[in-house]
């Protein structure tokens, strides 16, 4: 199996340990906000905790609710207790990290609001902390102009030259638009008052040390990138299952669509990284030049064949580990005759010398029997001629899964002999598993992109010609299915693995999706 020591290698662009040493405070739209206390606060906390932040650093909550710094620092700290889960969730060390943290009541609208932050700002002593600023957008995405427009009328942002003292960066969370137009507008309004380095596009996928693997896998061994083309490998399978329904977020749900919520984001930036070429360095534009030709060399899906290429589904009632789940149109804010899909499949093809006559089916669903991301890569079969009499024997093409979550790690099934006087074999599989490898915790993904923000380093984040690429996939299927009802073909219970026409979309090339086998 690989040499698991490569996983060690530098993360893309960067050295190996993290640390922004500049000073910076971190004003977070949305403080009172879900994002905030589950993932942002105690991503911090555990940076803190390693001394990865910078010294010293501050952090401003930005909200409309009623609240002091005490009651929100007293918020805050519940979302550390609740949500950390490394090896840094003592609070042994709160108080000395909450002593940075204030909060700010406004409202987005409120232009008055904006200048009080400023004040807020310059009562910092530090000239660095007024100088270095983050502006994390935890927001609905319909205020995300606004916030820019109004941070930019109170002098707070700026299109900065390379040379400026200083810098302000601004965190745009997902969804990003909700086609290429809008995505379009957003980015034509942020481009406004923030040059392209100054905005950084969140995918979190990309924060996931699996998923920065997938580069470092491919291109530090040898052994697999000269077989990672078309002459060796017969198909590409990326799989993101979730194992619950919309829940609460039924009234979102409605207006995305798992397309739009899933695939036109984490599916296709990983199939960026499974399928682009190597870059010629690891620099962030170099890195994504090479994801977004990727994306302009699939084979676009047009009206004509969006039916042979892609399957929607929707779930209805059923039941995952013996617990009942509600079919979605049962699901609260959905409305009871819903064509909102909750499953795609897809088929692309990447047209370029590497990938050409490969297909590459990405699916992805809620309510599917477990949580699980993997990418499986399948490996054309042997020519099969010292077999070729022997029917009894189950010999199985080489497969090497990339098993993103949870469970992490690689896995390579090829076929063994079975011990005997026989000449019997069966597949197995060498495995290698990050946490009996390396033991240590893996960070969550957003302490890595928050790290990533204050370094300046825009690798691990979506630019503005990949966002707009992978729009114009995605809303080619949309334009596709049109206001066409959902059919009976695609519909599928929760609790199974999607609609039967997803396993039809791959027997007509011969081939069969392979599940996600359950965590161990
Ligand atoms: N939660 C997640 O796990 C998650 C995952 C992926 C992406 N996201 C994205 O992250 C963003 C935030 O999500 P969320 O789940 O944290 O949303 P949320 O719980 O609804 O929080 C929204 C925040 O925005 C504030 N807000 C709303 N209108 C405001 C206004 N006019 N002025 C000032 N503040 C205002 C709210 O505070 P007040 O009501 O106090 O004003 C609240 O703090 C969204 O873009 C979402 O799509 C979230």
């Amino acid at each position: 199996m690989a040499d698991a020591s490569i996983l060690n290698a530098p993360p893309p662009g960067l050295s190996d340990q993290r640390r922004s040493d500049e000073p910076c405070t971190i004003v977070i739209f949305g403080a009172s906000g879900d994002l905030t206390w589950r993932k942002l606060i105690p991503a911090l906390y555990h940076l803190y905790c390693q001394g990865q932040l910078p010294s010293p650093f501050r952090v401003v909550g930005f909200a409309r609710r009623d609240k002091t710094d005490e009651s929100w620092r007293g918020e805050m700290r519940a979302g550390v207790t609740e949500h950390a889960n490394g090896p840094h969730d003592g609070l042994e060390r709160w108080e000395e990290f909450a002593a940075n943290l204030s909060y700010l009541r406004g409202d987005l609208n409120d232009s008055e609001a904006y200048t009080a932050l400023a004040a807020r700002l310059e009562q910092f002593g530090e000239p660095a902390l007024r100088a270095n600023l983050v502006f994390y957008l935890a927001i609905s995405p319909s205020l995300f102009g606004l916030a820019v427009d109004q941070l930019h009328e109170a002098g707070l942002l700026e299109r900065l030259e390379d040379d400026a003292a200083g810098w302000q960066r601004v965190v745009v969370e997902k969804p990003f638009g909700k086609d290429l137009q809008s995505a379009q507008e957003l980015n034509a309004h942020l481009i406004r008052h923030a040059r392209e380095r100054q905005i950084f596009r969140i995918d979190h996928y990309l924060g996931k040390e699996t998923v920065q693997n997938i580069m470092m896998f491919r291109f530090s061994n040898a052994i697999f990138e000269q077989l990672w083309n078309r002459e060796a490998i017969e198909h590409v399978q990326i799989t993101v299952s979730e194992n619950i329904g919309v829940g609460s977020r039924g009234g979102y749900f409605e207006e995305a669509g798992t397309l739009r919520d899933m695939m036109q984001n984490h599916l296709l930036q990983i199939l960026s990284l499974v399928a682009m070429e190597p870059p010629p360095s690891l620099a962030a534009e170099d890195v994504r030049n090479e994801k977004v030709k990727l994306l302009k060399s699939i084979r676009p899906i047009t009206p004509e064949t969006v039916a042979e290429h892609v399957v929607r589904g929707q779930y209805f009632a059923g039941a995952i580990n013996d617990e009942a789940r509600k079919g979605y149109r049962q699901e609260e804010r959905v409305d009871p005759a819903s064509n909102v899909e909750t499953y795609v499949a897809a088929k692309f093809f990447v047209d370029n010398w590497r990938w050409s006559g490969v297909p590459f089916y990405l699916r992805t669903g809620k309510n599917l029997p477990l949580r699980a991301s993997e990418v499986r890569v399948q490996f054309r079969p042997t020519p099969n001629v010292l077999f070729a009499a022997r029917d009894d024997l189950d010999l199985q093409s080489n497969a090497l899964t990339l098993r993103l979550q949870p469970d992490e790690g690689i896995f390579l099934r090829f076929n063994g002999k079975v011990p005997g006087n026989t000449i019997a074999t069966r597949p197995v599989r060498m495995q290698f598993g990050y946490d009996s490898e390396f033991g240590a915790y893996t960070p969550e993904a957003y302490e890595r992109l928050l790290l990533e923000v204050m370094a300046g380093d825009a690798t691990l984040f979506i630019r503005r010609d990949e966002v707009e690429t992978a729009w114009q996939i995605v809303d080619a299927i949309r334009e596709g299915w049109g206001d066409e009802p959902i059919t009976n073909s695609e519909i599928y219970a929760a609790g199974t693995w999607g609609p039967e026409a997803a396993e039809e979309l791959l027997a007509r090339s011969g081939h069969k999706w392979h599940n996600p086998q359950p965590e161990k």
